[in-house]
């Protein structure tokens, strides 16, 4: 895909205590789905969608997420002393996908404090932010069609799902007025609304694109819900400023970042593949 959305942003510094221990000292952004993991999905998704120049935001600790896209010379003459040129191929492409970046977030005070540790990375162009525990899937890179509608509108857009409004509460929501197809205007944002009281079952799911001005907002939001900077509060504040519009994707969105679509996804993606799909599929109908 071509359009004038060439940066992104990746969030990846969080702690993930929903997988603990399991992310104790192994970060969820690199927990393998299928053969692979998810920062790579996340990663393959943005070059797909016309993306040249990728931050990583990490905290101390995450170093083996920069491991995963360097160069390992040692691993590649090994490859191809034993003869697996598909594997060295996979490993060798791993490091030419794009030209990516690091950036820390000391503290982790929340995806709107990590985004940001972007803001030098960005300058004065429009960016993408991707969750780096989150996989889309959809017939077209949905980074890219967000890209598209920045491109129209000139203005921030985010990618929603429709959600049962019993487990609403667990996401930022969004309440708009349709004025497309699967195109909304912005009227109200709340981060984790209270149970009892969910305007809408519009909720945002971990893809974005930005005008540089969210900056602004970021840094005169005071912490929010569970004490974090929340990347909700700015954009509330930044849609007094100008129009904020949400695109309904079709397709599904995996966060790896909870146990149970860990598990999903794995089985999802994998029942896909060529190579397990099927063996995948007899074995779980032998359960019941
Ligand atoms: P989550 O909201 O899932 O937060 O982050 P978390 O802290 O990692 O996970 P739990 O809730 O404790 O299990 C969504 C994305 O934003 C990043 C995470 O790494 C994840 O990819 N993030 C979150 C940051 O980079 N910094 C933060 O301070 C918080």
């Amino acid at each position: 895909m071509q359009n004038m959305v060439k940066k992104a942003v990746i969030p990846a510094a969080g702690i993930g205590t929903r997988m603990l221990p399991g992310t104790k000292a192994q970060p969820k952004e690199m927990l393998v789905i299928v053969d692979k993991p998810v920062i790579q999905y996340v990663i393959e998704e943005a070059v797909q969608s016309g993306i040249t120049d990728i931050l990583i935001i990490i905290s101390e600790g995450k170093e083996v997420l920069r491991e995963h896209f360097s160069k390992d010379q040692v691993l590649e003459d090994l490859l191809k002393r034993k003869g697996k040129t598909a594997e060295l191929e996979e490993i060798i492409k791993l490091t030419s996908l794009c030209n990516i970046q690091f950036e820390y977030q000391h503290e982790q005070k929340g995806l709107g404090d990590a985004i940001l540790c972007a803001e030098k990375f960005v300058g004065n162009d429009p960016f993408a932010v991707l969750l780096g525990d989150t996989i889309i899937e959809s017939p077209q890179p949905l980074t890219g069609l967000l890209a598209l509608d920045y491109e129209k509108t000139k203005s921030p857009v985010v990618a929603l799902q429709q959600v049962d409004l019993s487990i609403a509460h667990r996401y930022g929501v969004f309440v708009g007025e349709k004025i497309g197809e699967r195109f909304y205007k912005a009227t109200q944002l709340v981060e984790k609304p209270l149970k009892d009281n969910i305007p809408s079952n519009l909720v945002f799911s971990g893809r974005y694109v930005f005008t540089p001005d969210i900056f602004g907002h970021l840094r005169k939001t005071a912490p929010g819900v569970n004490d974090e900077i929340q990347l909700t509060d700015a954009m509330r504040s930044l849609m007094t400023e100008r129009d904020l519009y949400g695109h309904l994707f079709d397709g599904v969105r995996h966060d790896v970042g909870n146990k149970l679509d860990f598990i999903k996804t794995n089985i999802t993606l994998g029942l896909k593949r060529e190579d397990i799909g099927k063996e995948l599929g007899d074995w779980i109908r032998t359960l019941s």
